[in-house]
C-alpha cells in the first residue's frame, strides 16, 4: 500500500498539449476517481503513473519514491483496462475468453491485478462496456474489495454517478486541468465553478441569469425576468466583490427545486414535458424569462403539458457563480 504523489504534471503529443500541470496528492489506501468528459486526459494520467506513458514535464512519486524512470513493471502498481484481452491458457473455470461474459472476464481482470498484490490499483473505465445491471453489481464488488483490501485504488470514469458512489475523494478533470477535488458530496454541495456545478448531478443543475441589486456581508440579492415576487436574497461566501447590476448565473438542482401553489411560488413554468419514472417525475419547461428549467419530483405526480405551475427553492439550496464562471 503507498501513497501517490504527482507534481506538475505536463503532457504534450508532438505539439499538442494535453495534460496542463497537474498536482495532486493520493493518500495510502484511498479511493480516488478521476471523472471528466471524453478527451479531456484521464487515461494519460493514468498510464503516466502506470509508466506507460512518459510525462513531458513533472513528477510521479510512489510510496514516497520517484518513480520517473522506473519501468511500469517495477512500480507496484497493476492496472485493469476497459477492454481486456484474456491470454487464451488463462484458466478460468476452465473457458475461454470469448466463453465468458462481460462481466466474467472483468472479474478476471481484477482477480489477476490482485494476486499481483501491488501497492496501487489503477483502474481506466473498467466497467464502461457492461449493461446497466452488471455495472452496478460490479460497482458494489469493487467497492468491497476496496474496503476488504484497503489499498490505494485510482478509478478513471467519465460517469458522474460511478464517481460519486465510489469515490472517497473526486478529481474532476476538464480539458486536461483539474476543475476540483474534493470529497463527492462537497463536489455536489459546494461546486467550484460552473463546469463542477453542470458535471455533477443528474439531471444537470439549471442555470439562469441574474443581476446583483443588494449585496451585504453573507448574503446577495438578486433579480430575474424569471420571478416574479420581487428580488431573491441568497447567502454567500464572497458578496463584498460584487458589484450592483453586475450579472451572475443562478444554479439550483432539480432535486432542490419544488412546486407550490402561485402566491409561495419564486416564479412561474410552463410545462413541455413530464417524464414519469415511478419512483420519481421529471418536469421540463419554459419560465416566464424563456429559460428552460427541470424539476425533480418525488414519486407520480399527475401534471400535464401546457399546465403552468409556480416553482420556488430554498436559498440554501442556490448557488451563484460570477462572470467568469467562479462559485461566488
Ligand atoms: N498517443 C496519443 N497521441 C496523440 N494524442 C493523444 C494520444 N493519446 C491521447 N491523446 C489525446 O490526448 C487527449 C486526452 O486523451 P485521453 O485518452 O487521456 O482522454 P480520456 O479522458 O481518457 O477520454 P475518454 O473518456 O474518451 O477515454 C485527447 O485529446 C487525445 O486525443
Ligand atoms: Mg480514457
Amino acid at each position: 500500500m503507498a501513497g501517490l504523489n504527482l507534481r506538475n504534471i505536463v503532457k504534450r503529443f508532438g505539439k499538442t498539449e494535453v495534460i496542463h500541470g497537474v498536482s495532486l496528492d493520493i493518500d495510502e489506501g484511498e479511493f480516488v476517481v478521476f471523472v471528466g468528459p471524453s478527451g479531456c486526459g484521464k487515461s494519460t494520467l493514468l498510464r503516466i503513473i502506470a509508466g506507460l506513458e512518459e510525462v513531458t514535464e513533472g513528477e510521479i512519486w510512489i510510496g514516497g519514491e520517484n518513480v520517473n524512470g522506473v519501468e511500469p513493471a517495477k512500480r507496484g502498481v497493476a492496472m485493469v483496462f476497459q477492454t481486456y484481452a484474456l491470454y487464451p491458457h488463462t484458466p478460468y473455470l476452465k473457458r475461454r475468453p470469448k466463453e465468458l461474459s462481460g462481466g466474467q472476464r472483468q472479474r478476471v481482470a481484477i482477480g489477476r491485478a490482485i494476486v499481483r498484490e501491488p501497492e496501487v490499483f489503477l483502474f481506466d473505465e473498467p466497467l464502461s462496456n457492461l449493461d446497466a445491471e452488471l455495472r452496478v453489481q460490479m460497482r458494489i464488488e469493487i467497492s468491497k474489495l476496496h474496503s476488504s483490501l484497503q489499498t490505494t485504488m485510482v478509478y478513471v470514469t467519465h460517469d458522474q454517478v460511478e464517481a460519486m458512489t465510489l469515490a472517497e475523494k473526486i478529481v474532476l478533470i476538464n480539458e486536461g486541468k483539474i476543475e476540483q477535488i474534493g470529497r463527492p458530496m462537497d463536489l455536489y454541495q459546494s461546486p467550484a465553478n460552473l463546469f463542477v456545478a453542470g458535471f455533477i448531478g443528474s439531471p444537470k443543475m439549471n442555470f439562469l441569469k441574474v443581476k446583483v441589486v443588494g449585496a451585504k456581508q453573507g448574503s446577495v440579492t438578486i433579480e430575474s425576468p424569471d420571478f416574479f415576487d420581487g428580488p431573491v436574497a441568497i447567502p454567500t461566501v464572497r458578496p463584498s466583490v460584487l458589484e450592483l447590476g453586475s450579472e451572475l448565473t443562478l444554479g439550483v438542482r432539480p432535486e432542490h427545486l419544488r412546486i407550490v401553489p402561485k402566491p409561495e411560488a419564486n416564479g412561474l413554468l410552463t410545462i413541455e414535458v413530464v417524464e414519469s419514472l415511478g419512483d420519481s417525475t421529471l418536469v421540463h419547461g419554459l419560465t416566464s424569462g424563456n429559460n428552460r428549467l427541470s424539476i425533480t419530483l418525488r414519486g407520480f405526480n399527475d401534471l400535464r403539458h401546457t399546465d403552468s405551475v409556480g416553482f420556488c427553492f430554498a436559498s440554501k439550496d442556490a448557488h451563484l457563480f460570477d462572470a467568469a464562471g467562479i462559485a461566488v
